[in-house]
């Protein structure tokens, strides 16, 4: 039976170690804080899916939005497959504990989200992440033959040929935060699942473990990587400037929430009280968003649209934030539905279902990552052929389903239906165990780090120049700005690495370095404007503002 290691434990990670254990493999899962840090631990949405095989029409639609929303980019047969196998996922994730919302009647209650034609989202209230995590933590915990372990935070990937690709992986270096040692952990497969690098910007919806730290090892050690310029800016987190970031779910307009600016906001509320005064109905606030300036479903659009849409209104009017309005919405049991959402803006003194909710987009998915293929395999930089022994799944991978624009609630489904496919192909060709000597961590003569602070300045000066000048609207001068700074950054990160013992806080660094730089470069690289990617100097005459 081979041993395998899986990096990180949101539902990518933990489904697969499920899987290959069950099939009588051994896992190590290595996950740098709490098994439950996670991004899918964070998830709200759901996972879109049709259940029914037979619903060809039904699938069809779900293929078409996700198409429309990648913006011409998706490969549209990994797009058909993965959500081919979307029923049969749903059932594996119940069969391991996860319990979805049901309506009265026992059927399955499906959710909306923006470039969603119809409803269609399997979820958990409005905590859908955190119970698929609680499901597959309890199965996995009671699994002997998976170890969980926390605190163990990945640093590079070992070669089984130092410095040849085509060798493939024996393993990982990992920094034990416990005895702040570095371990080796020892692996005839090893699989990324580490998410996704939303601590790039300093307004993120991501946990703070997303620190891009499975894209970096994987870059290190020779895999290709695609799309990073894609990166996308949730539309509405919470505005509540210094505090924890916190999502407010896309599911929240599937119910019919509206987003205005101040302006519109105004004038809805204008047009409501004259409505009232002259007995009649209050209007709906649709009519007043500044979105359908942009697009005719306006609050409803996809993601790129609408995140750009803010963008632009903030710009404009020099506002911190607009509105998510709700109070028009008393036939929808908003706080039943919204539990984790209305408790949280209750700590804001605001009331779902009474008060405007002020918000700002957020960077909150890396559409791009590590490229793979149908089954997951990581592939090598320098000849395109699969890397051996290295997968990558989840958030950290790129297989052509999101195009230039993830949908809301298939980045789960991708990444159970990856986690699946890794697992069943391992357990179908169990890779040939490593018999070579696993080299030692490059300890030598390396000293602990005694000033910290430079780290916290580089990291402090290197959100800020993604958050400046890689957001969601960029334009040449400001993206060799930001190369330019990133290059020397990333110089000046190397030496501190060569000469110093590893922390968390330089690993970390590290990666968000290389990471920024990859996501810069390929930005650059961009010939048209697509999805997420959006250069002013890029603009067509022809295309709308
Ligand atoms: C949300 O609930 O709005 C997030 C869902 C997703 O990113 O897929």
């Amino acid at each position: 039976m081979a041993h395998v290691v899986i990096v990180g434990s949101g539902i990518a990670g933990l489904f697969a170690a499920c899987r290959l254990a069950d099939a009588g493999h051994h896992v190590t899962v290595a996950t740098k804080k709490r098994t439950k840090d996670s991004s899918t631990n964070w998830a709200q949405g759901g996972i879109a899916a049709i259940l029914d095989k037979t619903n060809e029409q039904g699938m069809e639609a779900h293929i078409q939005d996700t198409l429309r929303s990648g913006d011409g980019k998706c490969d549209e047969r990994v797009v058909r497959s993965i959500i081919a196998e979307a029923g049969a996922r749903i059932l594996d994730l119940i069969q391991l504990g996860v319990e979805f919302e049901k309506e009265q009647d026992g059927t399955f209650a499906m959710a909306q989200e923006g470039g969603h034609s119809t409803k269609r989202i399997f979820h958990a209230k409005d905590a859908t992440g955190k119970e698929i995590e609680r499901a597959l933590s309890v199965y996995a915990t009671k699994h002997d033959r998976i170890q969980l372990r926390p605190n163990t935070l990945a640093i590079d990937l070992i070669q089984r040929e130092h410095g040849d690709p085509s060798q493939g992986v024996a393993g990982v270096w990992c920094l034990d935060q416990q005895t702040q040692e570095v371990i080796t952990l020892e692996a005839d497969a090893v699989i990324l699942a580490t998410g996704g690098v939303g601590c790039l910007w300093k307004q993120t919806t991501n946990p703070s473990v997303a620190t891009g730290d499975g894209l970096a090892m994987a870059y290190r050690t020779g895999a290709c990587v695609d799309n990073l310029a894609f990166i996308q800016f949730h539309p509405t987190s919470l505005s509540a400037p210094g505090q924890r970031p916190f999502l407010i779910s896309e599911a929240l307009r599937g119910v019919g929430a509206v987003l205005l600016d101040d302006e519109g906001l105004a004038s809805w509320q204008e047009a409501c009280a004259d409505a009232i005064d002259s007995h009649q109905e209050p209007p709906a606030p649709d009519g007043f968003s500044f979105t359908l300036n942009h697009s005719p479903d306006g609050s409803m659009a996809t993601r790129d649209i609408v995140a750009r849409a803010i963008d632009q209104q903030l710009k404009t009017s020099g506002k911190h934030h607009v509105y998510l309005v709700t109070s028009h919405l008393t036939d929808v049991p908003l706080t039943t539905k919204f539990p984790t959402i209305s408790q949280r803006l209750k700590k804001d003194g605001l009331t779902l279902g009474v008060d405007p909710i002020p918000v700002v987009p957020a960077a909150h998915y890396m559409v791009g990552g590590v490229r793979v293929d149908d089954i997951g395999r990581a592939y090598q930089q320098l000849n395109d052929e699969p890397m051996p022994h290295l997968f990558a799944i989840g958030e950290v991978a790129c297989t052509g389903m999101h195009g230039a624009n993830r949908l809301a609630s298939n980045s789960l489904l991708e990444a159970v239906v990856y986690a699946n496919r890794v697992a069943q192909h391992l357990i179908d060709n169990p890779p040939e165990p490593y018999e070579g000597n696993h080299p030692a961590w490059r300890a030598d003569g390396l000293d602990r780090l005694r000033e910290h602070a430079p780290i916290i300045h580089d990291r402090a000066s290197l959100v800020s120049t993604m958050t400046q000048e890689v957001g969601i609207v960029r334009s040449n001068q400001r993206l060799r700005r930001a190369q330019r700074r990133l290059e020397l950054l990333n110089q000046e990160i190397d030496l501190i690495w060569k000469a110093s013992l590893p922390s968390r806080a330089i690993v970390e660094l590290r990666n968000l370095a290389l990471i920024g730089h990859l996501v810069v470069n390929n930005a650059l690289e961009q010939t048209e404007n697509a999805g997420l990617h959006y250069n002013v100097d890029l603009i067509k005459d022809d295309m709308p503002e």
